[in-house]
């Protein structure tokens, strides 16, 4: 019960939706189940970290790992995130972050901005929970 009470408070605090919360409450004994769609979107929030570091280092980011084209295919929680905008944002979010990689260093915390602000657009139509987490990732 306690560590229940920890589920609830933590999707409370980066979840998507209160509607999720009232899901675990009522699936009380089951474990929360991670989808596709969360398990890659912490590891685009993880390489996007490390592309923050590195720019402020000097250094050139890391290229687009190939898995992220996974943003049009992952399972979702909510499947029905998934509609003509979400497609949009995606496409939008992988070509800003391909501009990140086909530039010179001048320019690098204007484009990875860009691309945290397209994190950002589509987070604001699907899933709020996380976005003052991802505003970290913008160098200021
Ligand atoms: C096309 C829309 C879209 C884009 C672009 C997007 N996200 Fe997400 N993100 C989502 C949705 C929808 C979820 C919820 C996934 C689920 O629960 O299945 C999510 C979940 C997350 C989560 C929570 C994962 C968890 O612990 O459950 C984080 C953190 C996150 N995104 C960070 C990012 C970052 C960083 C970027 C940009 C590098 C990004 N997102 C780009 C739609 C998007």
């Amino acid at each position: 019960m306690k560590n229940l009470l920890h589920i609830v408070l933590l999707l409370f605090l980066f979840g998507c939706s209160q509607k999720k919360e009232k899901e675990v409450i009522i699936t009380e004994s089951k474990m929360y189940k991670q989808s596709e769609m969360a398990a890659l979107m912490l590891k685009m929030y993880a390489v996007n970290l490390e592309n923050k570091a590195l720019i402020l280092d000097g250094k050139l980011p890391n290229s687009i790992p190939k898995e992220f084209t996974n943003i049009h295919t992952a399972k979702l929680t909510d499947p029905s995130d998934r509609n003509a905008a979400f497609k949009g944002f995606s496409d939008f979010y992988l070509k800003t972050y391909e501009q990140v990689t086909t530039t010179t260093k001048d320019s690098l915390s204007v484009k990875h901005n860009n691309t945290i602000n397209s994190c950002i657009a589509c987070h604001k139509t699907t899933c709020i929970g996380p976005i003052p987490k991802i505003k970290k990732l913008l160098i200021h």
